[in-house]
């Protein structure tokens, strides 16, 4: 029987292509930048896989030009980029790669909030621009960390792992999410607040949740101005939780500290952003995840859940599991051609 099609859209990490191209007839991308949305619909329109990035759009006029497509495996914990609805209307399984980044994701949300308390990279320009003339007693005085009272909003694998980290530094936590989470309560000595509680309370705010219609704009002029003044917000999840305009605003009138964010919205943000112009903001591409190990598990993990759904079983990591047995169905009838 000949392989199923399978279009990855970049090259990826480790040895994932590899265990792609024993079991399919492999396509992949070979630049730099995602497929334009053109190019990405005119391959997946002849494929019974796509192995995407977050980066990579998968709509309506995508799925319903791929009618071979049996599964859509997204190289992230986030879907966002993926119109889940769609997908199940149309019985195309939805993958995803959680559990494997929480851990690095973790330490990066740390390393952006120390950064920002600490004002690690205002040091660094102030020490290239050769501004380093003495120790002075009130140079580059920031936050202290410890002690402090840490806010997560959203209590999943990442914001769990962010949690642990906040114990050993000392700090008071609470957090907010969807359902109150007891165990990790009792094991983080952490107090569940509403929202806006959480907000009026935190020294640090870090956001940890999905970007879905609810989600979006969680954080806007109302949110930051029940924030401290002093307060920095982390994000590492997804730009659209934050209402950058608004965020722009409070940092400039000084209503809150500072920002630290992997995120940003759009992505890549522009060069001309008034973001870029302010010194209480870090700012780095999306890379909270970017260990060389984190990515080739990321990597290897999308790879078997295409396999897995190609063969016909449900992989663990399913957005969309609801649609398993009018998705079994219509997987044979698209493998039909092969055989
Ligand atoms: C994800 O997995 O959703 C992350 O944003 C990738 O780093």
């Amino acid at each position: 029987m000949a392989k199923p099609t399978v279009f990855v859209t970049r090259r990826l990490p480790g040895g994932a292509l590899d265990l792609l191209a024993q079991h399919t007839e492999l396509r992949v991308w070979e630049e730099e930048l995602p497929p334009p949305p053109q190019e990405l619909r005119s391959q997946a329109a002849g494929c019974h896989g796509l192995l995407t990035l977050l980066t990579d759009r998968v709509d309506t006029t995508l799925l319903d030009g791929a009618p071979n497509l049996i599964v859509v495996s997204n190289m992230a914990t986030g879907f966002d980029n993926i119109d889940l609805p769609a997908a199940s209307e149309r019985s195309v399984l939805v993958t995803r790669t959680p559990g494997v980044l929480s851990e690095t994701v973790a330490d990066f949300t740390f390393a952006l909030l120390l950064a920002a308390a600490r004002r690690i990279p205002e040091a660094d320009r102030y020490v290239r621009a050769g501004r380093w003339r003495t120790w002075g007693p009130s140079i580059l005085l920031g936050r202290d960390v410890f002690g402090a009272t840490l806010g997560i909003v959203g209590m999943g694998g990442v914001g769990a792992a962010v949690a642990k980290r906040a114990r050993g530094f000392g700090m008071r936590i609470v957090y907010h999410s969807n359902s109150r989470k007891p165990r990790l309560e009792r094991r983080y000595g952490m107090t569940f607040l509403p929202l806006e509680e959480l907000l009026r309370q935190s020294d640090f705010v870090t956001l940890h949740v999905p970007l879905t219609a609810e989600t979006r704009r969680l954080i806007s002029r109302r949110e930051l101005g029940l924030m401290k003044e002093s307060a920095v917000l982390v994000n590492t999840s997804r730009g659209s939780l934050v209402d950058q305009t608004a965020l722009y605003e409070a940092l400039k009138l000084g209503r809150i500290g500072g920002a630290a964010l992997d995120v940003t919205d759009p992505e890549p943000i522009q060069p001309e952003d008034p973001l870029l112009t302010l010194e209480n903001v870090v700012i780095v591409p999306h890379v909270a995840s970017a260990s060389v190990a984190t990515r080739e598990h990321m990597a290897k993990l999308a790879a078997e859940n295409l396999l897995t759904a190609l063969r016909g079983r449900i992989p663990k990591d399913t957005a969309n599991r609801e649609v398993a047995a009018a998705w079994r169905a219509a997987r044979r009838q698209r493998l039909a051609s092969l055989s």
